[in-house]
Order: C-alpha cells, then sequence, then structure tokens
C-alpha cells in the first residue's frame, strides 16, 4: 500500500476550504511527523486518510491501489475507551478479525504487557487516568498489527514521563513494521521521533524533508514563524 501518494486532496466542508490541493509522498517506512499551526488541517487529514471524513477533490493512491492493502489503525488525542475493563478494551478491538479465541487472548496479553498495562487488566478502563489511557488506546491499535498507524497529538496533556513512555512505545509499533504518521505541537518529540517532517499551512504542505534539514533550515516564511512561535527562545535560522 505503499508508497501512498496524495495529490490534489482537498476538503472544503462549507465552501471554505481547509485541505486547498495536498500533494505528499509518503513511503512505507518510518516516522512522519505533521507540524502545522492549529487549524490547519492535520487532523482532517489524518481522518480522511483513516476513511473516517469523506475526501472532496484529489487522489489517494495506495502503492498503485485505490484502497489501502493493509490494515490501518487510528489513536486520537482524546482516546476513548469502551466502559468495560482494560482487557476487554484491547479484545473488543480484535473482534473484526478471525482469530480464534487463543490468539485473541495471546495478542491481548502481549501488547498489554508491552505498554506496561499487564497488572491493571481487570481494572475498568474508565478509572484509568489520561496517560495510562493513551497507552491503553496504543495497546488496541497495535493489537491488530497496522501497517499504517495514525497518531493524532497522542501526547497532548501527557506530562513528561507519561510522554516518554507513549514515545517508547510508538517506536516499538515502527519496530514490528508499522508505518508511522503523526501530528504533534511538541518540538522535542517530533526531533526525539520523526524521519521526516511534513509542514502544513494555508491548505497545503509547504514543506516536506528530513527532519534534521528541517530544524535546521525551514524553508517557507510559515514554518519560520511557528517554530518561533512554539520555542521559548528565539531560534537564530541560517539562511
Ligand atoms: N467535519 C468537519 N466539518 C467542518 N469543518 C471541519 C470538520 N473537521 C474539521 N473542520 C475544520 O477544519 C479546520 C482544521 O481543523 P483540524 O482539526 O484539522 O486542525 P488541526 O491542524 O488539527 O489543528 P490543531 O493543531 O488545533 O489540532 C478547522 O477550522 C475545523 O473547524
Ligand atoms: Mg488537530
Amino acid at each position: 500500500m505503499f508508497p501512498l501518494r496524495i495529490a490534489g486532496l482537498a476538503f472544503a466542508p462549507n465552501g471554505k476550504a481547509v485541505l486547498d490541493g495536498v500533494d505528499l509522498e509518503l513511503s512505507g517506512e518510518g516516522i512522519t511527523v505533521v507540524l502545522g499551526p492549529n487549524g490547519a488541517g492535520k487532523t482532517v487529514l489524518l481522518r480522511l486518510l483513516a476513511g473516517l471524513l469523506p475526501a472532496g477533490r484529489g487522489r489517494l493512491d495506495w502503492g498503485g491501489a485505490a484502497l489501502p492493502s493493509g490494515r490501518l489503525a487510528m489513536v486520537f488525542q482524546q482516546p476513548m475507551v469502551l466502559r468495560l475493563s482494560v482487557w476487554a478494551n484491547v479484545e473488543f478491538a480484535l473482534r473484526p478479525q478471525a482469530l480464534s479465541p487463543a490468539e485473541r487472548r495471546r495478542r491481548t496479553a502481549r501488547v498489554l504487557e508491552r505498554v506496561g498495562l499487564a497488572e491493571r487488566s481487570r481494572d475498568s478502563a474508565r478509572l484509568l487516568s489520561g496517560g495510562e489511557r493513551q497507552r491503553l488506546a496504543l495497546a488496541r491499535a497495535w493489537a491488530v498489527a497496522p501497517r499504517l498507524l495514525l497518531l493524532d497529538e497522542p501526547t497532548a496533556s501527557l506530562d513528561p514521563g507519561a510522554t516518554e513512555a507513549v514515545e517508547r512505545i510508538v517506536r516499538e509499533i515502527r519496530t514490528d513494521g508499522a508505518k508511522i504518521l503523526m501530528t504533534t505541537h511538541n518540538l522535542g518529540q517530533a526531533t526525539r521521533l520523526a524521519d521526516d517532517i511534513v509542514f502544513l499551512a494555508a491548505g497545503r504542505v509547504q514543506e516536506h524533508g528530513p527532519a534534521n534539514a528541517f530544524f535546521a533550515r525551514p524553508q517557507s516564511a510559515a514554518a519560520r514563524a511557528y517554530l518561533q512561535g512554539e520555542l521559548p527562545w528565539r531560534l537564530p535560522f541560517a539562511r
């Protein structure tokens, strides 16, 4: 299903363009971080790729096919949890897959162990803290062995320790063979995780390239302004 080629993708819900011709090519490897100001359409882009919004104009080409051939999972900024146990939340996510009960149990146990929630298996998911909920959401996504994982600000309201735990899990999911496409406003996180950066503003991709090049020499005025605004100090950008 890779490379994923996005061409001229537009989303204009009420006649006002949120995305106005997004062109982007993503390989099937690594972690791609989408940066951009509030309202740039980052969440919309992820939702369009996940098939959660009707695409308007434009084309998605998944490695030569109109639809993704591999599994796709998405984790939202405020993950929803079912009024069930932690264990049942993961098992539920596996229902659409034709797995034997033993295999379903094995996978559930494995991902809960890997996100550090094995001891909480029997607890109600409603009792989890924000950081624990986010780890549960990642476990649910991980359990289905996605080829593409979409993460929308997965650490938006988490403390540094919980953020580090999520980042470790994201890296492990990547190592397990998933392409990661994520958004964040945490620039430290972007430098820690990203192989490449997509900078979205004014409805379009303004820049796409290796993360180190982006942070050292952002090319667009919009990216420079964004980076200056998000950081507590002024960066003297080389020209
Ligand atoms: N389903 C929808 N119908 C109409 N408008 C929408 C819909 N979804 C998003 N929008 C609008 O699209 C714009 C972009 O929203 P989006 O949530 O993608 O921004 P974002 O880049 O994720 O911002 P943030 O950094 O604040 O999360 C917003 O103005 C939002 O109100
Ligand atoms: Mg958003």
